[in-house]
C-alpha cells in the first residue's frame, strides 16, 4: 500500500521503493509536513518541538498558548497571512483586498492510478503503477478550498504534487502566487544546485550553500527560459555523484516559474517550486478552479547519479507520450547550419541524396520555406509554402525526398508573427500588447496571443494545411523570443495552456509524426514540453566542447533521449572552435543524433567517417537511449567522461573528451561506473578483458595522443568465463 492513513494520529504516509513521505493533520486542523527521505517506519510526529514562540505568530484559536507557531512548524502548503513569515506557497487576495488564507483540513481521498490535470501535462501511469491522494483544505472565512494532490509511483521512486484552488465564496478573489510543492526540513545543512545559462549556453551547473535568508531564481520570460531551468536539487552537504542524500524538484511547466530556497531563524530549510508571482494575478470568480502545474519530487540516498536515474526513468516512462516515447528516433540532417535561409528545393533534395548515401534517415527543411522569408525579419504567421523559392510544391519536394528513401521533416514557429506579414496586417490585435503602448520587439518578431482560441485556431489550420500537403514525418516546433507586453495578470498562464492545447491537437491529429521541441535551442527545455515533444533541440550552440557543459547540466534531470544533439561544421558557427569530426560525433551521441552541415562540402574521407558514425550510433542506439547514464567527471575536468550501461549490465559505452593538453602530459585514467563488479568485460576495440571491479575501482587507462579535444569511445561487453 503506497498510501496509508493512520486514523488515530491523522498521519498520511506515502511509500515508494526507497523513500517515505509523511504529513499529519494536527489537533488544530493544520496540515504539517513530518518527513521526506529514505524509507522509514513509524510516526514521525515526535520530531515536532514546541518551545515558546511568542515572538512569532500564534494562531488565535490556541488561546494563550505561545508555543505553537506556523512560523516554526514544518508545513505542507504554507500560505501568506497566517503568522508564518517565511516564503509561502499560496497568496490569495480576497475580495476585500486582504492577503490571507488560513487552510484547515477538511477531508481526504485515496484512489488507484495517477491523477491528471485538465489542460496541463502531468506524469502519467497505469492504474497498477500509481496511487493518488487528495487532501482537501479549506479557508472558511475567505471561501477558499485547496485540494492538494499527491501522485505516488512506488517503483519509480517518484512522488508528484499539485494543487487545485477553488473559489467557494461569493465574490471574486485573486491568486497572487501559487506553488506546486513545498518541502520543509527541520534541520540540516544543504547545498542548492541550479542550472543557469543564456541563449546558446544553457543549463550550466551552479552549486551553492543554502544560507540564512532567501535565494530565488526563475523565469518571467513567458517560457521556462534559457536563463534558469525549472529544476532544482537540494543536496545534503558533501553529497557527491555516488554518496549522500539529495532531493529533486522538477516543474512540469513551460512558462514563468519561481523556485525559492530559504534557511530560517531556527536553521530550518524550506524549498518551494511553482508559478512565478511576478506578472501574475489570476482572478477566480465564484465556483471557478485553478490548477497549479505539477512538481515531480524524488529523493536519492545514494547521491546525484541515483537522483538523475530516477528522473531519467520517470521522464522516459511516465512523462513522454505518443509513439516516439518508445520508438527509435531517426538520425536526421537539418538544413539550418547547412544553408541557413539560402536554399531551394534542389538544396533539400541534395541534402536528402547525401543523407541516403550516409545512412541518415530524415532531412529537415528548417526556417525559410514559407511566405517571403529569406531572413529572420519577415513572414512569420504566413504559413504558406514559398513554391517560388523551392521551385516546386511541398508535395513534390517530399516525394522526391521520399523517393531517395529519406524521410522529410519541417520547421515551424507557430506562436510568432512578423509585422511584415499578411497575418499581422489583417490582425494587428492578435499579438500580446498593452493598450496605448508600443510592443517590445525581439528578433524583430512579436508574440501571438495563444491564450486566445481564435488566434490558435487560425495558426493551427494554416499549419495543418501545410502538413497535409505531403508525408511530413517530423516537425521542429520553435519559439524564438521571450514574452513581454503582459497585458493582464492571467495571460502568462493562459498562454502556456494555449501552447499545450495546440500541442495536444497537433499530436492527436498526427500521431505518427515526431515533434521536436525548440526555443532558440533549449529555452523551453522542460518536462511540460517533453510530454508532447519527446525530444528537444538542446541548444543553438553546436560547439562540441561547449556541448560537454550544456549536456552535462541537462543530464541531471533529463534523459539522453530528450536531448537533440547534432554534428556541425568547423570552425564552429557559434564559437569558431575547431574540433575533430570524431569529437563532434562522440559528443552528439549523448543525445538524439544528427547532422547540421552540408556533407557536399566535406572530403571523401570525412564522408566515409560520417557513414561509420551513423552505423556506430545505430548499433548503440538502444544502449544510449534506454541504458543508464553515468557522469564520470565534470566538463571542467581535463577529461570529461560519461557512459551508458544496459539495464542487465551486459553492455557499456564509455565516452571521454580530453579538454586539456599539456607538455610532458601525465597519463589519464577514468573510473567506470554501473558495471557488474564480479563480471569480466571485454573492451571491443582491443579485445582486452578487465574485471568490472577493476574498471570501477582502479580505472581504465586512456590512450595518450596529442590531438586537441581528442575523443574516445569504447564499448565493453560482458564475456562468459
Ligand atoms: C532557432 C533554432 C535554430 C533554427 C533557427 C531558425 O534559433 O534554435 O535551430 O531553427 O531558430 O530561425
Amino acid at each position: 500500500m503506497p498510501i496509508i492513513f493512520d486514523e488515530n494520529k491523522r498521519i498520511f504516509t506515502l511509500h515508494t521503493r526507497h523513500t517515505t513521505y509523511q504529513m499529519q493533520v494536527d489537533k488544530y486542523g493544520y496540515l504539517l509536513h513530518l518527513y521526506y527521505g529514505a524509507s522509514i517506519a513509524g510516526s514521525m510526529d515526535y520530531l515536532l518541538t514546541y518551545a515558546d514562540r511568542g515572538f512569532s505568530g500564534n494562531p488565535y484559536v490556541l488561546g494563550g498558548d505561545r508555543t505553537y507557531s506556523l512560523d516554526a512548524l514544518p508545513q505542507e502548503y504554507p500560505t501568506l497571512g497566517t503568522g508564518d513569515y517565511r516564503c509561502y506557497g499560496l497568496d490569495i487576495k480576497n475580495s476585500d483586498g486582504s492577503h490571507c488564507c488560513s487552510l484547515h483540513y477538511s477531508h481526504y481521498e485515496i484512489v488507484r492510478g495517477k491523477y491528471s490535470l485538465q489542460g496541463l501535462p502531468a506524469v502519467w501511469a497505469r492504474e497498477d503503477e500509481a496511487e493518488t491522494l487528495r487532501i482537501t483544505l479549506k479557508d472558511a472565512a475567505g471561501g477558499i478550498e485547496v485540494c492538494l494532490l499527491y501522485g505516488v509511483l512506488p517503483k519509480a521512486d517518484i512522488i508528484t504534487r499539485s494543487a487545485i484552488i477553488k473559489n467557494t465564496g461569493e465574490a471574486r478573489m485573486k491568486i497572487e502566487k501559487a506553488a506546486g510543492a513545498c518541502l520543509d526540513f527541520l534541520f540540516g545543512d544543504f547545498d542548492v544546485i541550479k542550472f543557469y545559462g543564456r541563449h546558446a549556453m544553457e543549463r550550466t551547473v551552479e552549486r551553492m550553500d543554502v544560507c540564512h535568508g532567501k535565494m530565488s531564481f526563475g523565469s518571467t520570460r513567458g517560457a521556462s527560459s534559457h536563463q534558469f531551468n525549472p529544476a532544482v536539487i537540494l543536496a545534503e552537504k558533501g553529497t557527491t555523484e555516488d554518496l549522500g542524500g539529495c532531493y529533486g524538484m522538477l516543474f512540469v511547466y513551460s512558462g514563468n516559474f519561481l523556485c525559492e530556497v530559504q534557511r530560517d531563524q531556527f536553521d530550518q530549510t524550506r524549498i518551494l517550486m511553482g508559478l512565478n508571482s511576478d506578472l501574475f494575478s489570476y482572478p477566480l470568480e465564484k465556483g471557478e478552479e485553478f490548477r497549479v502545474p505539477e512538481v515531480i519530487l524524488s529523493y536519492s540516498k545514494e547521491g546525484l547519479t541515483g537522483l538523475s536515474h530516477n528522473y531519467h526513468h520517470c521522464i522516459r516512462d511516465h512523462v513522454c507520450t505518443g509513439r516516439y516515447a518508445k520508438d527509435v528516433r531517426p538520425v536526421l540532417i537539418n538544413s539550418w547550419e547547412a544553408a541557413y535561409f539560402d536554399f531551394n528545393g534542389e538544396t533539400i533534395v541534395n541534402l536528402a541524396r547525401e543523407a541516403a548515401e550516409l545512412g541518415i534517415d530524415l532531412v529537415v527543411m528548417d526556417d525559410g520555406w514559407f511566405g517571403k522569408r529569406d531572413d529572420d525579419n519577415t513572414s512569420l504567421g504566413d504559413w504558406q509554402v514559398n513554391e517560388k523559392k523551392l521551385g516546386c510544391s511541398l508535395g513534390e519536394l517530399i516525394e522526391r525526398v521520399n523517393g531517395l528513401g529519406v524521410k522529410f521533416g519541417l520547421w515551424i514557429e507557430p506562436e510568432m508573427v512578423n509585422e511584415d506579414s499578411e497575418l499581422y496586417r489583417a490582425h494587428p490585435d492578435w499579438v500580446l500588447k498593452i493598450d496605448g503602448r508600443a510592443p517590445i520587439r525581439a528578433r524583430n518578431q512579436l508574440l501571438l496571443d495563444f491564450s486566445r482560441a481564435e488566434v490558435r485556431n487560425n495558426i493551427f489550420e494554416q499549419i495543418c494545411a501545410v502538413l497535409d500537403q505531403g508525408n511530413v514525418e517530423y516537425v521542429k516546433w520553435d519559439m524564438n523570443r521571450s514574452m513581454a507586453d503582459v497585458y493582464n495578470g492571467r495571460v502568462t498562464y493562459d498562454y502556456v495552456l494555449g501552447v499545450y492545447d495546440f500541442a495536444e491537437r497537433l499530436r492527436t491529429r498526427y500521431p505518427d509524426m515526431l515533434i521536436e521541441g525548440c526555443c532558440g535551442g533549449g529555452g523551453r527545455f522542460d518536462a511540460g514540453m517533453l510530454y508532447y515533444t519527446p525530444q528537444i533541440w538542446c541548444s543553438d550552440n553546436t560547439d562540441a566542447v561547449n556541448r560537454l557543459s550544456i549536456q552535462y547540466g541537462t543530464s541531471f534531470f533529463y534523459p539522453t533521449r530528450a536531448v537533440g544533439s547534432h554534428v556541425s561544421a568547423v570552425p564552429n558557427h557559434q564559437t569558431g572552435r575547431v574540433t575533430s569530426l570524431c569529437t563532434r560525433a562522440v559528443t552528439a551521441m549523448a543525445g538524439t543524433f544528427g547532422y547540421e552541415l552540408d556533407p557536399a562540402l566535406l572530403s571523401k574521407k570525412e564522408r566515409e567517417e560520417i557513414k561509420e558514425q551513423v552505423k556506430t550510433y545505430k548499433k548503440y542506439e538502444q544502449l544510449i537511449s534506454h541504458g543508464d547514464y553515468y557522469r564520470l567527471s565534470k566538463p571542467t575536468d581535463a577529461c570529461c567522461g560519461w557512459m551508458f550501461v544496459s539495464a542487465d549490465k551486459g553492455q557499456a559505452l564509455l565516452n571521454v573528451v580530453r579538454t586539456r593538453l599539456e607538455g610532458n602530459m601525465p597519463a589519464a585514467y577514468v573510473k567506470l561506473k554501473g558495471l557488474d563488479e564480479t563480471a569480466l568485460y571485454r573492451e571491443n576495440a582491443t579485445g582486452m578483458t578487465y574485471r568490472g571491479s577493476a574498471l570501477m575501482e582502479a580505472g581504465f587507462v586512456l590512450p595518450m595522443n596529442m590531438i586537441e579535444y581528442a575523443a574516445y569511445q569504447m564499448s565493453f561487453e560482458r564475456v562468459e568465463e
